[in-house]
């Protein structure tokens, strides 16, 4: 069996290493098809090089641009390199315009499509990433739904149940494997002038949040009041989207420290010594849920309910004043919830089954 692993953007590339690491340890037969959706050193290379990846086979080289543009030239060029390296089966991870894209290439060439991270949704339309779940869902063969509330809203969408697996989060996995080695590593905090839980987290780079102007400056009002109220510093790795657009927008926070984008091994030390972490983003969700570390979620929806559930994550919006109430309220959070995401064992669970059936 033949297996291609399409991945595109950061988060694809973080949460399928632990599949990829479990591929080469079975010495599977597969390749990585790159779509260079990111392309910047620290949202791409920096994540192979640090996790150890092997590179990718093919790199489709696609860049930025409008949806129609990304998505179009994706479909165009995974088409061409699966008719000339024709797997059996491609594997693509999370809600990206590189997953969506890599899925319906396949799925037109009759080449079996595994999702990893099926079932999720926000039910807001507005966000692309929802559109992206949805369709790909509705494109894949093997759905590996995270948790069992993933599992069941496949159902609800008329999914048959002997193409839904569910396995946990390659997250824990990601996250089981990295920590230590962050730890040991153990210099970002001090390089930063940071002390452990004593300083706040900010990651931001939604479209629907950073390309709205009054959206974006309201949220920042609410980060600005937060880190002035409590008077810890607050560290906001930005990503170059977010960058371009507070630069359009003249937004300039007085009281948060911008930083470029981390490493994950930075990235993960950062997160489990911080008091508290505010974010858009899915991944940093599930990861300050996994570390034992409150979150304060800057949207109005979360495709991650399982965080809410446990009380790990509250959803305050972009409404300086409610952030300022959700930051109050998750500071005097215990944080005693487990894990809902997984054991660790995702990825293993996701190479079985497409390797020996269910
Ligand atoms: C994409 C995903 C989003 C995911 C995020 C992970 C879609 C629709 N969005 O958003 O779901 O959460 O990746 O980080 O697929 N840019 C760079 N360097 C890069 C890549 C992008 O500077 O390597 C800048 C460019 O200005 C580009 C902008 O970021 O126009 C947006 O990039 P894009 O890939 O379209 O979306 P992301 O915001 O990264
Ligand atoms: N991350 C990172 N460095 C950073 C910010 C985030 O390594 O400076 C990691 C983080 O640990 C998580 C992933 O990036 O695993 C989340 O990616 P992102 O927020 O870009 O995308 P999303 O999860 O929202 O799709």
């Amino acid at each position: 069996m033949k297996i291609a692993v399409i991945l595109g953007t950061r988060p694809e590339i973080i949460k399928m290493s632990p599949v990829i690491r479990e591929l080469e340890k079975k010495q599977e037969n597969y390749f990585i098809l790159h779509t260079g959706q990111h392309y910047s050193y620290n949202l791409d290379r920096v994540f192979f090089e640090q996790l150890k990846l092997p590179q990718a086979k093919h790199n489709l080289e696609v860049g930025s641009g409008s949806h129609a543009q990304q998505t179009a030239k994706i479909l165009i060029g995974v088409e061409e390199v699966l008719q000339d390296d024709t797997p059996d089966v491609i594997l693509v991870e999370g809600d990206t315009n590189s997953v969506f894209a890599g899925a319906l290439a396949a799925t037109k060439l009759h080449i079996k499509v595994g999702h990893v991270e099926a079932g999720l949704r926000s039910y807001d339309r507005n966000m692309p990433e929802e559109i992206n779940r949805i369709l790909t869902d509705h494109c894949s063969d093997y759905l590996f739904a995270p948790t069992e509330k993933a599992k069941t809203i496949l159902l609800g969408e008329g999914i048959s149940e002997n193409k839904i697996f569910v396995t946990g989060n390659t997250i824990v996995d990601a996250v089981h494997q990295n920590l230590e080695i962050a730890k040991a590593q153990g210099n970002t905090l001090s390089s930063l002038n940071l002390a452990p839980a004593k300083y706040f987290l900010v990651t931001l780079h939604r479209q629907e949040n950073v390309d709205d102007p009054r959206r974006f400056a309201s949220i920042l009002k609410g980060l600005d009041k937060v880190a002035a109220e409590f008077r810890i510093p607050t560290v906001y790795p930005v990503h170059p989207h977010s960058l371009r657009r507070m630069k359009e927008f003249g937004l300039k926070p007085e009281n948060i420290t911008l930083i470029e984008p981390i490493s994950f091994l930075d990235f993960l030390q950062l997160e489990s010594n911080a008091r508290l972490i505010f974010t858009d983003s899915g991944g940093v969700q599930e990861e300050a849920c996994i570390l034992g570390v409150p979150c304060v979620t800057l949207r109005d929806n979360t495709e991650r309910p399982e965080t809410l559930e446990v009380g790990s994550n509250i959803l305050a919006g972009a409404l300086p004043d409610k952030i300022l109430s959700c930051a109050g309220l998750m500071l005097n959070k215990e944080n005693k919830w487990s894990n809902p995401f997984g054991d660790g064992r995702a990825g293993q669970r996701i190479v079985k089954t497409i390797t020996e059936g269910n």
